[in-house]
């Protein structure tokens, strides 16, 4: 009978031969610190302190060495394990500082950097034309007077003559607000400022309006939902249409230049009487045969709208509380879109609603 195997020498077994488990750590010690990056950290991880690693390999060995050899040969490998875990945290923790650091060098934003010189703003071209209109006006002794946006249909249509039944009334495609019995509106002209200046100041009555007006058209190169207008409206003792004429020729001199040509035509406004509208020459084909033919500017017209006018309806004056026995006035309403159009060859009405700053900036910053 054989007896247990005492002489059995683990040192025999080469995976826990001290040389064997030393070399192993050894290795593992030179990865780690070999190791540049946290991925290849981790693959050295693998290798050297995984579960296939030698060294795990090794410590399964132990297992079969007689039981007076194991604890030697477990402490060996247990310390040269340890070994390589500790060196593998410290590793880890000295990558990873690294990683961080690299990150803010590499994340690092400047708070100091300038941008250059930043573009300069500027206005829009139809709101500095507004003020120079305004201006123009004001030089002359008129005032500047403003309405809402939203207004009562009462004085965008029943006070300057168009009664709910007036067939004039459905010619202003009209946005109109809920609740109907409200009967407000977005103001479909400037023209509802005419009753408002002639309801709350007092005669005579020499007053400017620019603002917006709003119609259901949809947008296209000449047509925009939303335009701006001019109101002037005069009211005094004596006004004729002279009056209005010499306005308006004024009016278009200094917008256009002293060569620009207008001509009134006769037309219909349910709030003057006589009315017409004013055409301004088309400045680019003069209204000259042949280039007038194939115009695009004026489609072959000659001649481009400007706005509508006329001597202000006793109809109005009456509904204003004003007496036309004794006053009478002008009242004029012009496209400042078109103005603009007209002055600086602008070809889609588009361009002045869309805000691209290209736009604007190319009429400078004009304050
Ligand atoms: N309000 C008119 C329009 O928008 C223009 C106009 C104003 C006509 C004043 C006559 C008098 O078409």
């Amino acid at each position: 009978m054989s007896g247990p195997n005492t002489d059995y020498d683990p040192v025999e077994v080469t995976p826990l031969h001290a040389d064997e488990v030393d070399r192993r750590r050894d290795e593992a010690l030179a990865a780690i610190a070999a190791a540049t990056s946290l991925d290849a950290l981790k693959q050295v991880r693998l290798a050297h302190a995984g579960d296939r690693s030698p060294l795990a390999l090794a410590n399964r060995e132990i297992g079969s060495l007689p039981p007076q050899a194991r604890k030697q040969a477990g402490m060996r490998v247990g310390q040269a394990r340890s070994e390589v875990r500790s060196a593998l945290d410290r590793r880890l923790a000295e990558l990873e500082a690294a990683a961080e650091e690299q990150m803010l060098v590499d994340e690092v934003v400047d708070v100091t950097a300038t941008l250059g010189d930043p573009p300069p703003g500027s206005r829009h071209p139809l709101t500095t034309l507004q003020e120079r209109i305004g201006d123009m006006f004001v030089a002359m002794g008129w005032e500047i007077a403003e309405g809402p946006e939203v207004e009562a249909e009462w004085l965008n249509f029943d006070a300057l003559n168009l009664g709910p039944d007036h067939p004039a009334r459905s010619m202003q495609d009209t946005f109109f607000l809920d609740p109907p019995e409200a009967h407000l509106l977005l103001r479909t002209h400037t023209s509802p400022v005419q009753a408002r200046a002639l309801l709350t100041r007092p005669l005579p009555v020499y007053v400017l309006a620019p603002g917006r007006v709003f119609r259901t058209d949809e947008p296209d190169a000449t047509h925009s939902p939303v335009f701006h207008q001019v109101e002037g409206l005069a009211v005094d003792r004596g006004i004729t249409m002279a009056h209005l004429k010499g306005t308006l020729d004024h009016f278009a001199r200094s917008m256009f230049g002293a060569d620009v040509d207008t001509r009134f035509r006769p037309s219909y406004f349910p709030f003057t009487e006589p009315s017409a509208e004013v055409d301004l020459r088309c400045f680019v084909c003069l209204a000259r045969p042949p280039a007038v033919d194939s115009c695009r500017t004026c489609k072959g017209e000659g001649w481009i709208e400007w706005g509508g006018c006329g001597v202000v309806n006793p109809r109005v004056l009456i509904a204003c509380g004003v007496d036309p026995e004794e006053f009478t006035g002008f009242a004029f309403g012009m496209g400042i879109d078109r103005t603009l159009m007209f002055r600086h060859g602008i070809e889609d009405v588009r361009d002045m609603a869309e805000g691209d700053v290209r736009f604007t900036r190319a009429f400078g910053v004009d304050v």
